[in-house]
């Protein structure tokens, strides 16, 4: 497994950090078969796995059960995990416990919590040595304000968010996942922060990249957005149900290769 000093010194060696995301056992194998860097179990779970329709309905119990498969599938890899919609922000001894059992329960490396208000939380939890990863541009979680869009796009944005990722990297936040920004901005702040700053839609002037598993695979998205390329298709899965159900109905299958062939009839009427 890489440390977070092994993954700060890709930055630092200007090689690129790769991550994506993984919610299961299965899933969680494979990107540590492809040597991927990090792995995160995003709250994205909510739609690629359960079929809600924003991250929104996603609970503590949610990310802590998906998580903990992921570890036992991935036990070489660093894996971070979501702190999910209303686990934070209620008050601070509320959070705190939240922040450790998702920590401790998943065994994970690194929590991460969105928004630019959290400052005080990413130090509550650094005290308590809970590394945070914090996720600055378009924040899903916020979906309900802020759309599905490019955000930081005129001058007064573009200004906040460069302060807010000094902000969040002072108060002691281990890395920074910036999504759905113009890509000039994001370099600039790649290069003025120290912390790995990991992008998705945010161009490839940055410390690294991280995309959804299901995004990249084409497994079960109904939409995909701008910055998503589709690296493999899984959908080829539909042709291998339709054939099974097609084989299934023609009594094809089980064939004799898949058959246990032993006469066993005859010794149980003696
Ligand atoms: O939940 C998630 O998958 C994420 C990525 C989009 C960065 O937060």
């Amino acid at each position: 497994m890489k440390t977070l000093s092994q993954l700060s010194a890709l930055k630092d060696n200007k090689e690129k950090i790769s991550m994506v995301t993984a919610y299961d056992y299965p899933s969680a194998k494979q990107v540590e078969a492809a040597d991927i860097d990090i792995i995160l179990v995003g709250d994205s779970l909510g739609m690629t796995v359960l079929g809600y329709d924003s991250t929104v309905q996603v609970t503590v119990a949610d990310m802590i059960h998906h998580a903990k498969a992921v570890r036992r599938g991935a036990p070489k890899t660093y894996v971070v995990v979501d702190v999910p919609f209303g686990a934070v922000g209620v008050n601070d001894q509320y959070d705190l416990e939240i922040a450790v059992k998702l920590y401790k329960e998943t065994d994970a490396n690194a929590i991460k919590a969105e928004g630019a208000h959290l400052t005080q939380y990413i130090k509550n939890c650094a005290n308590l040595g809970i590394p945070v990863v914090s996720h600055l541009g378009l924040t899903p979680q916020s979906v309900g304000i802020m759309g599905y869009k490019m955000q930081a796009g005129n001058k007064e944005a573009a200004l906040q968010l460069i302060e807010d990722a000094y902000a969040v990297q002072q108060a002691g936040a281990v890395m920074l996942v910036l999504e759905a920004v113009p890509s000039d901005l994001a370099s600039e702040i790649s290069d003025r922060l120290d912390i790995p700053v990991i992008g998705i839609g945010a161009g490839k002037g940055i410390d690294g990249q991280v995309l959804v598993y299901h995004d990249l695979l084409n497994y079960g998205v109904e939409h995909k957005a701008k910055f998503v390329k589709q690296f493999g298709d899984f959908s080829v899965g539909i042709d291998a149900l339709k054939q099974y159900n097609n084989e299934v109905k023609a009594h094809q299958f089980p064939s004799d290769a898949h058959t246990y062939k032993k006469q066993i009839m005859n010794e149980v009427s003696e």
